[in-house]
């Protein structure tokens, strides 16, 4: 793949927060010796192999239909480990045994090593209970609904297989070959990184919507552009330098070195993604104490990268948009580091899109501690021992 070095950075204390950054050519070959230039790199096909074979691809998946997850299946790299981490509803019809059974099939004929579990497996909750990881429960006991709880059910057995990078996909997208950039463009990433505590997001060239009048190749999706906003004036806010450095403030996919993803606190919900870059900022900033030493040593790195392929997924109604915006502008407003101007901003916004009444608060989240504490041998065998629904295939 050949794509950009980033033309710009904001550092904010041992973070660097790239500009987005473009792909010239999907695949670039194999390296021939040839130096790359100043401005664009080629990261070759062996080198991306290479990280592809340490890499788990986690599926979130809640009730999405089957050929959706079929498509994105055959898009995801043969080297990296699969993991599907459903939370499908299993009445009237058993939605998780059809996933399973997709994958099964389309596992007869590639042969890949691919992992798939249920959400609210009581044995993957007594496997977390056991090692004391309890944040990620509800009031039963039993691991919460929400996207970030899958997909940290999604990181642990990433760890558990011994993975050094772990990168999401959600499993309602349209386009294999998009699927299929996303995670060349993560390897590209991690490859340019210089820290081994590093993000790589995807920004989506085009997000089409269906019109009238044919297809609408719009830039941003309703929820991303005003996450994105707030997100870059709570960076501007401390370095008192307007920015717009911030453009993927609401995408699922995105990978992370195992070495910062267990360090994160996480939100819970359709929150994650958002907060994931707050509590970045929360924990490396400078603004906070942090326990993490080693990592403010090295530096965070945060890339953004522009695919070629638009993104098609499925639409979801307004109900869905007013969680995404509660989730998003919600877990800037409750963050330690967000300035009283922001918060009032952040009332004022969502009270305009009537989306808070007069005198109501916005609802705190959850959180969900980081796992880096958990042990792994432990989590590991009381697992493959009681939940009943945990496939390996390979
Ligand atoms: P959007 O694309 O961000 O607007 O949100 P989606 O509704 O498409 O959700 C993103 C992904 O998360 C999809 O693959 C969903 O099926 C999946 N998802 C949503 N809720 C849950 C959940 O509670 N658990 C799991 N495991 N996946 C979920
Ligand atoms: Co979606």
């Amino acid at each position: 793949m050949k794509l950009d070095h980033p033309r710009y950075t904001e550092r904010f204390g041992a973070i660097s927060l790239h500009g987005v950054q473009r792909v010239y050519e999907l695949d670039s070959g194999f390296s021939n010796g040839r130096p790359t230039s100043e401005t664009i790199r080629s990261i070759g096909n062996e080198e991306i192999s290479e990280i592809e074979k340490k890499m788990a691809i986690v599926i979130p998946i809640k009730g999405e239909r089957l050929k959706l997850l079929e498509g994105v299946l055959s898009g995801i790299p043969h080297d990296c480990l699969t993991i599907i981490v459903s939370n499908s509803p299993r009445q009237p019809v058993d939605r998780y045994k059809l996933e399973k059974e997709a994958l099964e099939q389309f596992n007869r004929f590639v042969g890949k090593n691919a992992l798939i579990l249920h959400q609210k497996d009581p044995g993957l909750s007594d496997a977390l209970k056991e090692v004391g990881y309890n944040s990620i429960f509800g009031p039963d006991d039993i691991v919460r609904n929400g996207k970030a709880e899958g997909m940290i059910t999604g990181m642990l057995l990433a760890k558990m297989a011994g993975k050094d990078y772990v990168g999401f996909i959600d499993a309602d997208n349209y386009v294999p070959g998009a699927v299929n950039e996303y995670v060349k463009i993560f390897a590209s990433g991690l490859a340019m990184s210089n820290s081994p505590y590093t993000m790589v997001r995807i920004s989506w060239i085009y997000k089409p919507k269906v019109s009238e009048s044919g297809l609408y190749f719009s830039k941003w999706g309703r929820v991303s552009e005003i996450t994105n906003q707030y997100l870059n004036s709570l960076v501007s806010y401390y370095t008192g330098f307007e920015t717009e450095v911030m453009r993927t403030g609401n995408s699922g996919e995105h990978c992370m070195s195992m070495k910062l993803a267990e360090l994160l606190t996480y939100s819970s919900g359709f929150s994650v993604e958002p907060y994931e870059i707050v509590n970045v900022l929360e924990e490396f900033g400078g603004i906070l104490p942090t326990e993490n030493q080693e990592a403010m040593d090295k530096g965070i790195e945060i890339s953004q990268v522009e695919t070629r392929n638009p993104h098609f997924h499925e639409e979801k109604g307004d109900d869905h948009i007013k969680e995404m915006f509660f989730g998003s502008l919600g877990c800037i407003y409750h963050s330690k580091i967000c300035p009283p101007r922001l918060r009032e901003k952040i009332v004022e916004e969502l009270r305009n899109r009537t989306m808070l009444e007069e005198g109501q608060e916005i609802d705190t989240l959850k959180k969900i501690s980081p796992f880096n504490k958990i042990d792994m041998r432990q989590f590991a065998n009381i697992l493959h021992e009681r939940a009943s629904s945990l496939i390996h295939f390979v």
